[in-house]
């Protein structure tokens, strides 16, 4: 079974080095609805690494998306069916991520030339798990870039049973000297062209990605695709996630936003759980340091929570002392 979820939805973005599980449950604190993704995974570290390092999770991050890095149907599968086990909600394939590393291993954007692989991937995750499974990916590669191109890939790909797709609306330009930030910002956006995935397969679920920043854009975007997903902008500025939260319908109607103080209480609470086992505390706080952002005093509690916490015996107390700040 690989049917998606119903309602219009928002996400975060998965961002290497920044959608770990501590950030993930900072975000859950300022937006309980929206749908959270992981870093990328690679299979087959899912199958031979270290699981509890690279799944374990809080179950408050839920609706959590594990997203997974691969090319090979069997290996994915199996990561997938791990992905299943420990509780995720559902497994997302990275077609997306133009990084060198990422091309020498044959997974990430690289694979938009590959669409029966994908397919092939798709159908073998699907098979072994009843979570949905979906894909993450751009609207073209180099000279892959005409619609055409992008629709005959996801009708490939949906044909295997992926029923919901998340598009960043630019190409990822493989064949340059395009660092993968550059990779993030050069391509130009073409929201058009996944306006018109949604027009032409109104029975997948189209989520639109790349470039959001504000609440506008997000119900612009609403009106004419099923979810949007949000990376860069969320992380740096994570209080509009309470925002966010509440274009989200019906839940949103009745959502009051929790105050920055509070969150940060709650982030202390959670540190004083987590240093007992080890963590230390920048880990946690250097995902919150946008929390002011655009507010007085944001840089002043930016350098004391960033000065304070890279001590390492720093402990929770710096985040309620930041609070004077
Ligand atoms: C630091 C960083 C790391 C990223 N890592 C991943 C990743 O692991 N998997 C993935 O599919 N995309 C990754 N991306 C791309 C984002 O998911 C997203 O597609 C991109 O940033 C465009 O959305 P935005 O304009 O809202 O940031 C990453 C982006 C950034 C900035």
């Amino acid at each position: 079974m690989i049917s998606p979820p119903v309602a219009k939805e928002i996400s975060i973005a998965p961002m290497m080095e920044r959608t770990d599980r501590h950030c993930r449950y900072f975000h859950r604190l300022l937006a309980p609805d929206v749908r959270l993704y992981t870093e990328m995974v690679v299979a087959q570290a899912v199958i031979k690494g270290d699981r509890q390092k690279l799944l374990r999770f809080d179950p408050v991050e839920s609706p959590l998306a594990l997203q997974l890095g691969g090319s090979d149907p069997a290996l994915l599968a199996k990561a997938a069916r791990i992905g299943e086990q420990w509780g995720y909600d559902e497994i997302n394939l990275n077609i997306g991520c133009p990084s060198d590393r990422v091309q020498s291993g044959r997974f990430g954007a690289c694979l938009m030339a590959e669409p029966e692989i994908v397919a092939a991937s798709v159908n073998a995750m699907g098979e072994v798990v009843s979570i949905p499974v979906t894909v993450k990916t751009r609207i073209g590669i180099d000279d892959h870039d005409e619609y055409e191109y992008l629709a005959h890939f996801i009708e490939t790909v949906a044909a295997a049973g992926c029923t919901m797709f998340i598009v960043h609306a630019r190409k990822a330009i493989l064949k340059g000297l395009l660092s993968p930030k550059e990779n993030r910002s050069i391509p130009p956006l073409h929201y058009d062209v996944v306006y018109r995935l949604r027009q032409e397969f109104p029975e997948l679920r189209i989520v639109i990605n790349g470039g959001v920043r504000t609440t506008l854009d997000a119900k612009l975007h609403l009106k004419e695709v099923e979810g949007v997903m949000i990376g860069r902008q969320a992380y740096s500025d994570p209080y509009w996630l309470t925002e966010l939260q509440g274009l989200l319908l019906p839940v949103g109607a009745k959502w009051k936003a929790p105050s920055r103080e509070s969150i940060v209480k709650q982030m202390a609470e959670y540190a004083g759980r987590e240093l007992s086992s080890g963590t230390r505390l920048h880990h946690i706080s250097r995902h919150m340091l946008g929390l002011y952002s655009g507010q007085p005093g944001a840089r002043a509690w930016r350098r004391f929570l960033s000065e304070g916490a890279v001590n390492p015996d720093s402990g929770p107390e710096i985040l309620l002392e930041s609070l004077r700040h």
